[in-house]
């Protein structure tokens, strides 16, 4: 989400010191990359990748790099095939509930609930017994465009239309077949579910229960009803989806009056979707406590249609974009996770357990239990992890923080009280589950160095960044480590650039604003852009084109743009089958208007995609790519 509309992504007040006394980043990050390509080279020609054998043969990146793209079309290389699937309206495949999308939004709130919703985002595919060719799509819908998603759009809101948007958003499920050589959606499925507002969530973790986390509704503080703004996605290795709620904020009105703790989560006086004007939940003014029960990382079992998905309050609140798990070597979770907002953090979560055999029922409680970390990034290229553990250093009853609930409820001002590095925004991060390498986007932050607002620093090395980078750490022994040492794969940007911080350095293919990252099994890091309609296409991003998806050997650098969306539509979501030969990816926005938010007199103003009806609308859709000759993706 580019959420310039939203506006959540800027409420760090706090006042940590940033580590601006780097003479030089820019030297450092080269001299750090010129020590990783070497130590890379030692490694031999398989570091940096999580492959497997079968996979690992042949040239990571066979394919020819694609022209920047512009108009309304989606573009990938010769010798491949993009087709369009599950797109916002369709029904997801319930049982004898599958009403049909109609092109003028005239669908009801109640069949919104049984179909997809609007903003795919974060997608990951479940293999059905191991199938490449059968399996589970778990996804993200983030956000709503409510001028396109009502017939007369945002205008004369009511209730039927705030119900609409609410079932708009939240999870999908869907069980999807390869058929006759084309990818289809399988309908009915008894696998196939919605999570819209008024699906109940269990809370599990320090804060299940708290006094922060009880409503009149909810006096236990155990079952929050929905999830909100829900982001990126991953699957961890016990068979789950998780997924991040993101901009929740946005969605509560608070009034006039706000506390500390509302203003440093960004609280504003009106909602932005007008729910808090018709459905009194989101009035945080009547039910304060509510948006603490949004900010979580939130873990579905796709598998088992009866299972009721988990709200993890041991990782932390945060305007969390994900959450993506390593293994230590003795065999516990280790989850990282980041906050999509300006100047806040990155964090790590340790499971106190071992992962257990079995599967999803056999570790429905792993990610209660452990340890939270928030990391800083020193200026010498190396990092700590500060234990965001009540009764240690400042986070004490006498500093407003009364035990491990409010901790975790409180985590960004835990983390101010630690001194966290301050971020340019964290997006998606990937795992090299062999050489131990974590990728983290951080997508852009105009903020940095202007006025009143915290200066460079080593690891966001660039004043008023338009362009976004990729951080990378390696922890000192397992993934477990208190420490680590930590370099930039890449500053992007456009070397035709005048101002020296928007050159970046990309070996290849140019882009803009990183947001999803996904490293796949023969090795190759795939990387998405995230940039704002309202900043596409002029002055330093002019060059860039459309938003698009590259591939990138991480041993080299070497960088080549693979896909090219439709006009002002976002790239995000990356999963493949087992056998590589099927990408599926989300299409999110296509012709999204500057304001994020579309006229309904004009819903087709910027594009029309995938559609191209006459009558109709452009739709977020899931996008399957496969090679015409049937070969993995990527070659
Ligand atoms: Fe939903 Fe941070 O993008
Ligand atoms: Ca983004
Ligand atoms: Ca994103």
């Amino acid at each position: 989400m580019a959420k310039d509309f939203n506006s959540m992504e800027d409420s760090n007040r706090s006042t940590n010191p940033t580590i601006h006394d780097v003479s030089d980043p820019q030297r450092r990050t080269v001299l750090r990359g010129g020590a990783l390509a070497a130590l890379l080279s030692a490694m031999g020609p398989l570091a940096g990748c999580a492959t497997s054998s079968a996979l690992a043969s042949g040239p990571k990146l066979g394919f020819k790099g694609i022209p920047v793209g512009m108009g309304d079309k989606l573009a990938v290389p010769d010798g491949y095939i993009a087709t369009a699937i599950a797109a916002w309206g369709e029904p997801v495949g319930i049982p004898g509930n599958m009403p049909a999308f109609k092109f003028d939004a005239s669908n009801s709130a109640a069949d919104q609930a049984v179909q997809m919703g609007m903003h795919h985002d974060g997608v990951e595919f479940f293999p059905l017994e191991g199938s490449s060719t059968r399996g589970l799509i778990a996804i993200n819908h983030e956000y709503t465009d409510d001028g396109l998603l009502h017939v007369g759009g945002f205008n004369n809101m009511n209730a039927e239309k705030v119900k609409k948007s609410q079932n708009a958003h939240g999870l999908a499920v869907y069980e999807v077949e390869l058929k006759g050589g084309n990818w289809q959606m399988v309908r009915p499925s008894r696998f196939a579910r919605r999570f819209t507002m008024d699906a109940p969530f269990s809370v599990g973790g320090p804060a299940a229960g708290h006094a922060m986390m009880k409503t009149a509704a909810d006096p236990a503080g155990r079952t929050v009803l929905g999830t909100l703004n829900n982001c990126a996605s991953s699957q961890t290795p016990w068979g789950t989806y998780l997924s991040g709620e993101e901009n929740w904020m946005g969605y509560f009105g608070h009034g006039s009056s706000l506390s500390d703790h509302q203003k440093r989560w960004g609280a504003r006086k009106d909602g932005a979707y007008q729910w808090d004007k018709f459905d009194a939940r989101f009035d945080a003014a009547k039910n304060p406590n509510e948006p603490n029960r949004f900010g979580w990382v939130v873990e579905v079992d796709p598998m088992d249609p009866t299972s009721t998905p988990v709200k993890r309050t041991a990782m932390g609140r945060a305007a969390h974009e994900g959450a993506w798990v390593g293994v230590t070597k003795d065999g516990r979770a280790v989850v990282y996770s980041g906050e999509d907002a300006r100047f806040e953090y990155i964090y790590k979560f340790v499971s106190r357990d071992k992962i257990a055999p079995g599967g999803a029922k056999a570790n429905r409680d792993l990610l209660d239990h452990g340890t939270l970390y928030v990391a800083r990034f020193d200026a010498d290229g190396r990092g700590q992890w500060l234990p965001l553990v009540h009764g240690q250093g400042p986070l004490t009853a006498a500093n407003g923080f009364a035990d491990q609930g409010e901790v975790v409820i409180k985590a960004r001002q835990a983390s101010d009280a630690l001194k966290a590095t301050k971020m340019d925004r964290p997006e998606w991060l990937t795992i090299d589950t062999q050489s131990g390498w974590v990728y983290c986007t951080l997508t852009n932050n105009s903020s940095r160095g202007q006025p009143n607002q915290p200066g460079i620093d080593a690891a966001n090395p660039r004043a008023n960044n338009a362009m976004g980078q990729i951080i990378r750490w390696k922890e000192d022994s397992d993934f477990d480590g208190a420490g680590f040492v930590w370099n930039h794969l890449v500053l992007a940007g456009d070397s035709a650039n005048a101002r020296a911080e928007a050159k970046g350095n990309i070996k290849g293919d140019i882009y803009a604003c990183p947001d999803g990252i996904v490293l796949d099994k023969r090795g190759v890091l795939w990387i998405q852009t995230d940039v704002a309609a309202a900043a596409m296409y002029a002055g330093e991003l002019k060059n860039i084109g459309n938003n698009q998806m590259l591939a990138c050997d991480p041993a080299t650098g070497e960088t080549r743009r693979f896909l090219t969306g439709p006009t002002n539509c976002e790239i995000t979501g990356c999963t493949l089958t087992p056998d590589g030969r099927t990408m599926f990816i989300s299409i999110q926005h296509p012709g999204e208007t500057p304001s994020e938010r579309s006229d309904p007199a004009e819903p087709r103003k910027y594009a029309n995609w995938p559609d191209y009806r006459p009558d109709g609308r452009p739709r977020s859709a899931t996008l399957v790519i496969r090679k015409s000759d049937g070969g993995l993706i990527g070659t």
